[in-house]
């Protein structure tokens, strides 16, 4: 039966108010902004047309979010407005340059053209120039207090700089979280779970309700966009010069920034970012379109929900939605099974995407996905897609079916096991019996951070697997013309050219041999941290488990892991071919004579001229052992800017203290 209009409407609005919950309250959208702005834009059509159907309810009425019950509200001086959106140059033209030009009856209006951050929009107030209220938009009149939770955010100034700023001052901006902290947040699983997209990470910091003083925690980042209240506003009346005034108070502001006069031109900016969104270190979904005269932006308003001086021209959308028509388990090197969905081709920003990892079994029961569901699919610059979301409005029972989960291994069929720290995560305990698993060791083994066999490529390792000609990393010295001629695509150049890859690869490294062994979650800097604590192959075969906890980076986990490997009687005997019979050698490192082989360091502050993850490998190098945490068995801490509290316990204690300039020389000397 066909729905009433009245009906329709309702529907949407319901939908409108369900999918706000979703985003606003549970920080857990179901359906990509555009598809949200669809709705929200049929719902503002049908309205239009037919105004005796609104009702005071409306979505249409509010800004957008509502805020949470059980977090302590802020009043907002002014209301925070959302913005109005378009996603081509034609609606731009239509629906903001256009009744600009005609309002004001004048063609060569200044425009202020920036960004648009994907984070969570803040206000922060300041008094005499010390911040002493900061809220999120909440729902533009309400925001939620996060005064306390300033500290994660990087570069939010406590007091401005100077002594020129006016006695209270609202200033407006974004709190985001750059792609490469949602990685470490991740990896690190520093809030017990794993985030999908760096605004509902960015958010979840912001309600963190117990305060981590550390600097690992400090994964936010901020831009200010503007200002809300400000007392003595009278000698400000341009948008980008009040950007410039902020930049001088010591606020963080975007450099791309500009200001341009015609649609040519604002058309040109948005094209240029487009083409290097991917290269932000943090996400961007659009440009923001500012009249820059506050005189004109006054004389246009605003209507409840959105300033008619300013508009997004948002990207198209890098979230695609598609069906899920199957799902895989691939097994990983180290035996882990890892669910990938399989869907109907959508091409994300250029790019053909049909699969993406699920991680584990736990991520499909939280989407609570069936194969046949319409899925929403994420692509964000070089991250692998993500199937971030299931529509279950959309889910039509009689065609979708429950996903099977497989009890055996898929290749070698035996039985899987659950790991003991999480209850979610299979594994097939065959080891190297298992094929796959072989492959990914091999394909692991002579990767160039390994032991860099040249001419080997994975399709000759699934091949030699497949034929059962290599076994383990042993087969692989031990072949020869004869054997690599029944690889029926390897001409006699190619196999001279394995051949002799083959025996330059044995002179390596001790950290190179270490990382080659595959070991579960020893990366490349955690072997080169046990190259520089044991040395020699021996001592490293003979650790007890507790030495392994005494070295950097190493946690119970990973140490356990290094204890079972070097216990494992098929590891010893591998180890022990590849080095006595093999002839696998390398040369000690010659760094025992510096001055910071051994010692045990701790980095606090930013370090302003170096690149902190570069100091950190060059100090691995030079034999140091780099530590999280100040305890009495540190030798030295390395201070850089705003040093926090790990400087005041160090005092405490009789620890070497050397700042950015003294760390450069004596790098310098070794
Ligand atoms: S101006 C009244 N400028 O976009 C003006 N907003 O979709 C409102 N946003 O809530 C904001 N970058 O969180 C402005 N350069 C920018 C922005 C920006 C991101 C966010 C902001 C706002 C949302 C509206």
């Amino acid at each position: 039966m066909k729905k009433s209009l009245k009906e329709e409407i309702t529907e949407l609005r319901n939908k409108i108010h369900y999918h706000n919950y979703k985003y606003h309250v549970l920080n857990n959208p179901e359906i990509p902004d555009y598809k949200y702005d669809e709705l929200l834009y049929k719902l503002k059509y049908l309205e239009k047309l037919f105004p005796h159907l609104i009702t005071n309810n409306s979505p249409t009425k509010s800004v957008g979010g509502i805020s949470l019950q059980n977090i302590k509200k802020i009043n907002h001086i002014i209301p925070m407005l959302s913005l109005n959106n378009v996603f081509n140059e034609k609606d731009l033209f239509l629906k903001f340059f256009n009744p600009i030009k005609n309002f004001l009856n004048k063609n060569n209006n200044n425009f202020c053209c920036e960004l648009k951050f994907d984070g969570i929009a803040t206000s922060l107030l300041y008094k005499n120039g010390q911040l002493i209220q900061a809220s999120t938009r909440g729902n533009g009149m309400i925001g939620e207090n996060i005064i306390n939770n300033i500290l994660y955010v990087d570069d939010i100034p406590h007091k401005l700089q100077g002594n020129n700023f006016p006695p209270i001052l609202e200033v407006r901006g974004e709190i985001f979280m750059t792609k490469k902290n949602l990685n470490i947040l991740n990896k690190k699983n520093i809030l017990n779970k794993q985030f999908a997209n760096t605004r509902s990470s960015a958010l979840s910091f912001l309600r963190l309700k117990n305060i981590y003083n550390d600097i690992n925690y400090k994964l936010l980042n901020f831009f200010s966009y503007g200002i809300g209240f400000i007392k003595n506003k009278n000698k400000l009346y341009s948008h980008i010069k009040t950007l410039k005034r902020l930049k001088n108070y010591g606020l963080p502001v975007s450099k791309h920034t500009v200001l341009c006069t015609s649609l040519k031109e604002i058309s040109f900016f948005y094209e240029k970012i487009k083409k290097i969104r991917n290269n932000f270190s943090y996400n961007i979904d659009g440009i923001v379109i500012k009249i820059d005269n506050f005189k004109i932006q006054k004389l246009l308003g605003s209507t409840s929900h959105a300033p008619k001086w300013a508009i997004a021209y948002k990207f198209p959308p890098q979230e695609k939605i598609t069906i899920l028509k199957n799902i895989i388990f691939q097994i990983g090197r180290t035996g882990l099974i890892t669910p990938v969905g399989k869907f109907k081709t959508i091409k994300i920003d250029g790019v053909n995407i049909s699969n993406a990892s699920l991680y584990n079994f736990n991520e499909i029961k939280k989407l609570n996905l069936k194969i046949g569901d319409v899925i929403v699919v994420q692509r964000c610059g070089d991250v692998i897609p993500k199937i971030i979301n299931v529509i279950k409005t959309e889910r039509k029972n009689n065609i979708t079916t429950n996903i099977i989960f497989p009890k055996t291994c898929p290749d070698c069929k035996s039985i899987l096991k659950k790991k003991s720290y999480n209850k979610s995560i299979f594994y097939c305990s065959s080891g190297l019996n298992c094929k796959s698993q072989l492959k990914g060791y091999l394909k692991h083994f002579i990767s160039r951070d390994a032991m860099n066999i040249n001419y080997i490529g994975n399709q000759l390792i699934n091949k030699l697997v497949d034929i059962n000609l290599v076994k383990n990393s042993i087969d692989l010295f031990n072949l020869n013309i004869n054997t690599l001629n029944k690889i029926p695509y390897l001409g006699t150049k190619s196999i001279l050219k394995i051949l002799s890859a083959l025996e330059i690869s044995k002179k390596t490294t001790f950290t190179r041999f270490l990382y080659s062994l595959g070991i579960s979650e020893v990366g490349l800097v955690t072997a080169n941290n046990l190259n520089n604590y044991f040395q020699n192959l021996n001592n490293f075969l003979n650790a007890d488990l507790k030495d392994f906890c005494f070295i950097s980076g190493i946690g119970k986990k990973i140490a356990c892991n290094l204890y079972k490997f070097i216990n494992d009687k098929n590891n010893l005997y591998i180890i022990n071919k590849l080095v006595n019979e093999i002839g696998i050698y390398w040369n000690n490192t010659n760094i025992i004579n510096n001055f910071f082989y051994k010692k045990k360091i701790v980095l606090t502050g930013k370090l302003t001229t170096i690149n902190r993850q570069k100091i950190i490998e060059k100090l691995i190098s030079l034999g140091a052992i780099i530590y999280n945490h100040i305890s009495k068995n540190i030798d030295m801490i390395i201070i850089g800017k705003n040093p926090g509290s790990k400087l005041f316990k160090v005092k405490k204690l009789n620890i070497i203290i050397i700042n950015e300039q003294k760390l450069i020389e004596l790098m310098n000397k070794n």
